[in-house]
């Protein structure tokens, strides 16, 4: 075989094993193995010297040439790899935008929670200072100063939690007004919320822990009508501009008239339903003008100044509102319900 046969059988060779290179680590052995220092080809260049003077250009060159043909075949086909290496990685990384996602569970507050900020939000509105007033409170914020008689019923142990002779679990958040108007002067409006505590054998419409709103004004000339139009206000953000308010005369000790505050029944829209047994009302607070041995003892002169208060229960609100037919629910902490409000 002459040497520019044995030159081509090589080049064959080399290119076809180029050719079915499946990984740049494969190009990277056939460039060293007819490359390299010692490669195939290199040694064929060394054999120029033992070729007659006339043979030896053109073999030269023929060389050169299948070199760069080699080089030329290996950077094409290690373009051809990579771009495949390529896309087998981006394959492997793509992301299928169709999938349906995961579903992450997070939290929410709790619907008596998301209640009391809804009631927040609009007192804070009407201009209300919203405060904070221990749960664990004396037993003369919770009664005597809101003038209860020594004999009145709630006063009693079997009606509320005694923590010790003269402390109690409030038994409502009214107990906060005396607080508030010792250490305020008029013109005060604040407004409370949060548990209370009674003694109650419980059922699916008792509770011994319940939440309440307190709101209370004082200033010059603070009449009924104030106390109307607020309850009104706060009916019409909360259940809507139909609903419509009800007072009826009753009775609490710490005010003077008293009434029982009534708003339209926001199921029916006052048609009557079995929510509001038929009435097309539902009862939402106690209120009535703060009755002056509340204000005297507080040091504030009943002459001079008047106000109104009104409380009422805030479990009743969802309770309606989502069809809810058993209070103990809101503090049974099961997810299954919470999750759906
Ligand atoms: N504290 C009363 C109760 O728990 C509700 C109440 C009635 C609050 C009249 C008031 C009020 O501020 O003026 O039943």
């Amino acid at each position: 075989m002459s040497e520019s046969d044995n030159l081509e059988e090589l080049g064959r060779e080399a290119i076809a094993r180029v050719a079915d290179a499946a990984k740049s680590s494969e190009l990277d052995a056939i460039d060293t193995q007819y490359l390299g220092r010692k490669g195939a080809l290199t040694l064929q260049l060394r054999k120029i010297g033992s070729l007659v003077p006339e043979q030896r250009k053109g073999f030269g060159q023929a060389v050169n040439d299948l070199k760069e043909e080699i080089q030329a075949a290996i950077r094409a086909r290690r373009e051809a790899i990579a771009g495949g290496e390529t896309d087998a990685r981006l394959a492997g990384e793509a992301l299928d935008v169709t999938m349906p996602g995961r579903f992450y569970q997070i939290g929410r507050p709790h619907i008596l929670a998301q209640t009391l900020s809804r009631i927040k939000d609009i007192f804070i509105r009407l201009g209300y200072d919203i405060v904070e007033s221990p749960e664990v409170e004396s037993y003369h914020y919770n009664f005597e100063a809101l003038n209860y008689p020594l004999d009145h019923p709630a006063i009693d142990e079997q009606m509320s939690f005694y923590v010790t002779e003269d402390r109690l679990l409030r038994t409502h958040t009214t107990a906060y007004q005396h607080r508030q108007m010792e250490k305020r002067k008029p013109p005060i409006m604040v407004c409370t919320m949060g548990k209370c505590y009674r003694v109650e054998a419980v059922d699916a419409t008792h509770g011994h822990t319940f939440h309440q709103v307190d709101c209370f004004c004082v200033d010059h000339g603070i009449t009924m009508a104030d106390l109307k139009g607020t309850l009104y206000q706060f009916a019409v953000e909360m259940f809507g501009p139909d609903t419509n308010v009800r007072f009826r005369p009753d009775f609490f000790p710490f005010v003077e008239p008293g009434a029982e505050v009534a708003v339209t029944c926001s199921i029916c829209a006052g048609k009557g339903c079995n929510v509001c047994k038929g009435s097309g009302w539902l009862e939402l607070a106690g209120a009535g003008m703060i009755h002056p041995n509340v204000l005297e003892g507080a040091g504030i002169d009943s002459e001079e100044y008047t106000g109104f208060a009104f409380g009422f229960g805030i479990e009743r609100m969802p309770m309606v509102q989502h069809g809810i037919d058993d209070l103990r629910l809101f503090l049974d902490n099961d997810l299954r319900f919470l999750r759906q409000l």
